[in-house]
């Protein structure tokens, strides 16, 4: 009985040590998840976002202009970059966005090569939690697989070239075409844009239609087969991109003719070496596509990863150019 103060002082110290302790369990996860809310909750800048970007190749001058606002912008913007370069090849790119998933970066931008054939490795990434941003190029996946397509109308490309075609041979034409990389968004449309205008004008017939690969070599190699097969008979060239149209013209040379004049060219992209080719008589309308995505892409990507509202798809602002205005406008040519 003597020691009963001290045992009711001991029992009464254990339950103040007790009870503290408990409140301090109650309060530690509280404390846990109200920081990490705030930290999740806080926008991302730049600085802190590691973009992945699966870049198809460097097949045109477009694309080395494409390539360059992709890296350049980052650097300026101080976001990391992973960047991977596909050489033509689809399962190079495929095997990209793969790696691209294994190092969990923010966001993936991709240029497919082709449309089809994408909605296994995006189901992977999507699986991983990483956004697709579609730059440039289409590909035919369900809707959920990406989250927004930035670049350009390819098939108003298409019909533009086509208006274009028109007016520069009064709706008369034996028109070949050099077609883009089979199976590509920008191929596709451009051949469907093209037609759909054409139809109208039953005066315009394309007489033979293949592909150069969007590059000059290829445009070259298949132009001075055109010439081999038609002669004379070919009034005009649609080329679905401007390197295809420059080597289509050192095809026209060699074979004895007049870009320009004996042969109506038209191409698209509106790059450098094609408004060097206007101002010599020897392209007559180049119509716009743009490749200077960068800075819109990362604004993009940015939006994504903070969960602000952005477009399904941000189209490009393009327009047409003839050689009239080519000496004007091509000091203000950035690609
Ligand atoms: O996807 C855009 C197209 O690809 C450009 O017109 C062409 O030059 C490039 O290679």
């Amino acid at each position: 009985m003597r020691n009963s103060p001290i045992l009711l002082y001991l029992v009464l110290c254990g339950f103040i040590l007790l009870s503290f302790g408990c409140i301090q369990n109650q309060t530690l996860p509280f404390t846990q998840s109200s920081n990490s809310e705030l930290e999740t909750e806080s926008p991302k800048r730049y600085e802190d976002l590691i973009i992945g970007f699966a870049q198809l190749g460097a097949e045109s001058e477009w694309r080395v202009a494409n390539t360059n606002s992709i890296k350049e912008t980052a650097e300026q913007l101080g976001v990391e970059l992973r960047f991977y370069d596909a050489q033509q090849k689809q399962e190079n790119q495929i095997e990209a966005v793969r790696k691209l998933i294994m190092q969990k970066v923010d966001v993936i931008g991709i240029s497919p090569i082709v449309e089809t054939g994408w909605e296994e490795v995006f189901q992977e990434a999507k699986d991983a939690g990483i956004p697709i941003i579609l730059v440039d190029r289409r590909a035919s996946v369900s809707e959920d697989l990406y989250v927004s397509y930035l670049g350009s109308d390819f098939l108003e490309e298409g019909r533009n070239a086509a208006r274009a075609m028109v007016e520069l041979t009064n709706g008369k034409a034996n028109v070949v075409e050099l077609v883009g990389t089979i199976g590509s968004a920008p191929a596709n449309d451009r051949y469907k844009g093209f037609r759909e205008i054409i139809e109208d004008y039953p005066e315009i017939k394309i007489i033979d239609s293949q592909t150069g690969d969007f590059t000059l070599a290829r445009g070259r190699e298949v132009m001075a087969g055109f010439l081999q097969k038609y002669g004379t008979e070919i009034t005009a060239v649609f080329a679905h991109n401007d390197d295809m149209a420059l080597g289509a013209i050192l095809a026209i040379e060699e074979y004895g003719l007049r870009p320009g004049i004996d042969i109506q060219i038209i191409s698209i992209d509106a790059a450098r070496g094609a408004f060097e080719a206007m101002i010599a008589g020897k392209l007559n309308a180049t119509i716009e596509c743009n490749p200077l995505l960068g800075p819109q892409f990362f604004e993009l990507a940015l939006k994504v990863v903070n969960k602000e509202p952005y477009p399904k798809w941000v189209p490009s602002i393009e327009g047409i150019f003839f050689p009239e205005s080519a000496i004007e406008i091509l000091p203000t040519r950035k690609y």
